[in-house]
């Protein structure tokens, strides 16, 4: 899907490149992301973004861009960090290596307040990651903005390229938004994002590439595969949606999805394969190959349910195809396997058959297309919960006794979290499970038991995440349900890790 005066953003690698796509369609605007290489194929921008990227622009195979073309469409162009050097270099100036990486927050001093900066402080925070700076400027080069030692860190070539040497995509650069903004203020009209229109060309999209085939959907009853379900329901396809219970599911979480799919009327099929992967886990401790059986059973378990299915539709987000680096044309780097993402579905992929219609999407856009589909809000409100299921919250082995301990555990910490309206202000929270043994007393007596970790966190798109100052007594409370509730459990823990450098789950 492509709209006429969108905004182009071209990835050059950098982990934040989707939160370019995302603020500008914070700001309302149709944005869309592209290869460097693919820039022929962006259509009829009205704006371009050049993201930053891993590279050095002095790599022998450092990403280029086709900079007659890029100037042919006469739009506003704007260089975030290595875009910012890559049109440097081709206005005529040069760049200088570093081997050191600026890294954190840093100060902006912008040198004029129009434009770029049209009502931005005199001094305002920014965040930098970089080890290239500018060196040389080319003539017609204007410096717009310095940092606190006088650097320059943003530039301005003619009336529409600009570059800028932070990532105002990032919510630790503090007038970040409103630069940007600032930016595609100086384009003329652009295609307005509207969740609405999006659905009706998803619907159109999904039609057009199923026509009549079958089509299995997974479903978790988490919000994206449910969105998913009820989209292939809209669009009238041939859809099986199955629910397959791995045994690494909350507690009573399949009946609880069995009667939400009931109440919406979209039909679904649940497997209980709990047994089947168990056992296939049993002795495993390593997380990736954890992920790996739990993403090909998955797959195995499907077929087995529906063999002549023709094509497999998945819930993937946009931040599970940038994180998985997956993508064979993206530069990021691979950060973990996701359960999406396993080497046959690659495989399918590859042949064409497997459908992502919710691919671009960022969380909180699914659940405003899902409000769009009629979807209730205590679903669509519902935390997200990984695809590989309390797997990813009991490092090491699993077995069904420690799964079973975290399933009373996450019970009491959810019903409480709820009961306490801390639920809806909180992003995600689980209680997990620290597979060490540690002395306590119960009773008069002695125990040696496990541990549970409670994590409750915010985040916007779980790029980045904080860890939620819950009220002592709710803590408390939780603690003391837990330790009198559930045996096994003689430790309640609270993390306090915000990501980076923690992730959200435990693996
Ligand atoms: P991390 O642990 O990477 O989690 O900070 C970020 C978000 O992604 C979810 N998550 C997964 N979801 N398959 C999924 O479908 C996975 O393998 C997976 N690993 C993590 C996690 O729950 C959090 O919302």
């Amino acid at each position: 899907m492509q709209e006429i005066n969108h905004v182009a953003v071209l990835d050059f690698g950098s982990q934040y490149t989707q939160l370019i796509v995302r603020r500008v369609r914070e700001l309302g605007y149709f944005a869309k992301l592209y290869q460097p290489e693919n820039l022929s194929e962006i259509g009829k921008p009205g704006a371009v973004i050049l993201s930053g990227g891993p590279s050095s622009t002095s790599d022998p195979d450092a990403p280029d861009i086709d900079f007659d073309l890029l100037k042919s469409y006469n739009v506003p162009v704007l260089g975030v960090c290595y875009g910012m050097q890559l049109l440097n270099i081709k206005f005529g100036g040069s760049v200088k290596s570093s081997k050191h990486r600026e890294y954190g927050q840093a100060g902006l001093f912008p040198v004029t307040s129009e434009g770029l900066y049209s009502g931005i402080s005199s001094e305002s925070q920014v965040w930098m990651s970089h080890s290239d700076t500018v060196d040389h400027l080319a003539d017609n080069c204007k410096i717009i903005a310095i940092n606190q030692h006088g650097t320059p860190v943003s530039l301005q070539w003619n009336d529409r390229f600009y570059g800028i040497q932070y990532h105002p995509e990032v919510t630790h650069s503090h007038e970040g938004t409103q630069i940007l903004k600032n930016f595609l203020d100086t384009a003329g009209e652009l295609a307005e994002f509207k969740i609405e229109d999006f659905k009706q060309e998803l619907i159109a999209g999904i039609k057009e590439r199923c026509g009549d085939k079958k089509v299995v959907c997974g479903v978790s009853g988490g919000v994206d595969s449910t969105v998913l379900a009820v989209l292939l329901n809209e669009a009238g396809v041939n859809m099986q949606a199955i629910y397959v219970d791995q045994g690494l599911m909350r507690k009573n979480e399949t009946a609880e999805v069995e009667a939400n799919f009931k109440r919406m009327g979209v039909p679904i099929t649940v497997v209980d394969a709990s047994e089947r992967f168990l056992t296939a886990l049993a002795g495993e401790g390593d997380p990736e190959k954890k992920r790996k059986i739990i993403g090909n059973m998955f797959i195995d378990v499907f077929w087995d349910a529906v063999g002549d299915a023709e094509m497999l539709a998945q819930g993937t987000l946009y931040p599970d195809v940038i994180e998985s680096a997956s993508n064979e044309n993206s530069k990021a780097s691979t950060i973990k396997t996701h359960h999406n993402r396993v080497p046959r579905i690659l495989e399918m992929q590859k042949q064409g058959k497997v459908l992502e219609p919710l691919a671009e999407l960022f969380k909180d856009e699914v659940r405003e297309l899902g409000a769009t589909l009629g979807i209730a809000q205590d679903i669509l409100n519902r935390h997200p919960f990984p695809g590989p299921g309390l797997a990813v919250r009991c490092p090491g082995d699993l077995t069904k006794e420690k799964l079973d301990i975290i399933r009373d555990c996450d019970a009491i910490f959810i019903e409480e979290l709820k009961a306490s309206g801390w639920y809806e202000k909180t992003w995600q929270a689980y209680a997990g499970l620290i597979p060490v043994k540690t002395v306590g007393v119960k009773g008069d007596e002695r125990s040696y038991e496990f541990a549970t970790n409670l994590r409750a966190v915010i985040s916007e798109d779980a790029m980045t995440a904080d860890w939620v100052d819950l009220p002592t007594p709710l803590l408390r409370k939780v603690s003391n349900r837990i330790l009198n509730e559930v045996d096994g459990i003689n430790r309640v823990l609270y993390d306090i890790s915000s990501k980076p450098p923690a992730s959200i789950e435990w693996e």
